[in-house]
C-alpha cells in the first residue's frame, strides 16, 4: 500500500535541510541573545526565523495541517495535540549550544496523526547528519539503517542526561543526585550533547544505551521518539509507566532492562505538562 505520509515526510526532510543551512550560516555571525522564562532559557532571531520558514513552507503544501512549534508556543499559541495531522517543530534544538558555538545543534520535526507519531526527522546540521524514522519502516541516518545497542548490562553502558534550564536549587539537587547514583552504579560514562533530539539519535545509533530527562518539551523529543523506537529501542515514563509525549518526562533506551535499571535511580521532580491549561 502507498504510504499516505510519504509526501509529508519527504517535505520534512527537505525543509529540515534548508533550515539547517540557515542555522549553519547564522553560526558564522555574532548571535544576539534574548531570554524567555529565565536568564538561562535562551532564544535568538534564528530560532524564530527558522520556525517561520518551516511553518510557512509546510502550510503552503499542507494547508489543513496543524502545528506545535517551540517559538509559536513561546509567543502564546496553544500547545494542544489534536487528532488533526500535526507537525511538532523545534527549529533549533540546542539553542544554548548555538549561542556559544558548541557544535551540536539540530532541527527536529515530528509528525503525528490522531495523536500517534508517524515520522520523525532530526537534522544535526553542524555534523550534517540527517536522521529519519518512519513508523513501521525503520530508522536511518543518511540512508544507513539504525539499530540500538544490544547491551543489557548497565555496568557496561554509557548514558546521556542533561542539566536542563531550571536553576531552582531543589530541582538541580535532584538532577545531580540522580546523576550521581547512576554514575556510581557504576556505568561506563555519563554524557550530554545539549540537544535532546540529537541525544535520542545517539540512542538509536547505539552510541549510548539510554537518554533520560525531566523538563524536556514535546518538540524536543517528538521526532526522536520515532527514531528510537524504529531503531528497536523503548520509551517509558520516568516512573516506569507508558511514555506520554506531553508529560515533559522521558526515558529512551536500547531495551527495557536498561530503562528499568535507570528508572530505579531517578529522583522525580515536578514539571508542568506541555498541554496544561494556562489560567
Ligand atoms: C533544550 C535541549 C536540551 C534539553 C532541554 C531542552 P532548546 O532545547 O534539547 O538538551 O536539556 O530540556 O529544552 O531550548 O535548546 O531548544
Ligand atoms: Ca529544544
Amino acid at each position: 500500500m502507498e504510504d499516505p505520509w510519504k509526501e509529508a515526510m519527504d517535505h520534512a526532510v527537505a525543509v529540515a535541510r534548508k533550515a539547517g543551512a540557515v542555522i549553519r550560516d547564522a553560526l558564522q555571525n555574532e548571535v544576539k541573545i534574548m531570554c524567555k522564562s529565565s536568564s538561562v532559557d535562551l532564544v535568538t532571531k534564528t530560532d524564530q526565523k527558522v520556525e517561520n520558514l518551516i511553518i510557512a513552507s509546510v502550510k503552503e503544501k499542507f494547508p489543513t495541517h496543524s502545528f506545535i512549534g517551540e517559538e509559536s508556543v513561546a509567543a502564546g499559541h496553544p500547545c494542544i495535540l489534536s487528532d488533526n495531522p500535526t507537525w511538532i517543530i523545534d527549529p533549533v534544538d540546542g539553542t544554548t549550544n548555538f549561542v556559544h558555538g558548541f557544535p551540536f545543534v539540530a532541527v527536529s520535526i515530528g509528525f503525528a496523526v490522531k495523536k500517534e507519531l508517524e515520522f520523525g526527522v532530526v537534522y544535526s546540521c553542524v555534523e550534517d547528519k540527517m536522521y529519519t524514522g518512519r513508523k513501521g519502516k525503520g530508522a536511518f541516518c543518511d540512508g544507513e539503517k539504525l539499530q540500538v545497542s544490544d547491551q543489557t548490562d548497565i555496568k557496561k553502558s554509557m548514558i546521556i542526561s542533561e542539566l536542563g534550564s531550571n536553576r531552582d536549587h531543589e530541582t538541580v539537587s535532584k538532577i545531580f543526585s540522580t546523576m550521581q547514583k547512576i554514575l556510581c552504579i557504576p556505568v561506563h560514562g555519563l554524557r550530554g550533547s545539549g540537544t535532546a533530539a540529537t541525544n535520542m539519535c545517539l540512542v538509536a545509533s547505539g552510541a549510548v544505551e539510554a537518554f533520560f530527562e525531566i523538563g524536556i518539551h514535546c518538540w524536543d523529543i517528538a521526532a526522536g521518539a520515532v527514531i528510537v523506537t524504529e531503531a528497536g529501542g523503548v520509551l517509558l515514563d520516568v516512573d516506569g509507566g507508558p511514555f506520554d509525549l506531553m508529560s515533559r518526562r522521558m526515558v529512551s533506551a536500547n531495551n527495557k532492562t536498561i530503562a528499568d535499571r535507570i528508572i530505579k535511580e531517578i529522583d522525580i521532580f515536578p514539571a508542568e505538562r506541555d498541554d496544561a491549561v494556562k489560567k
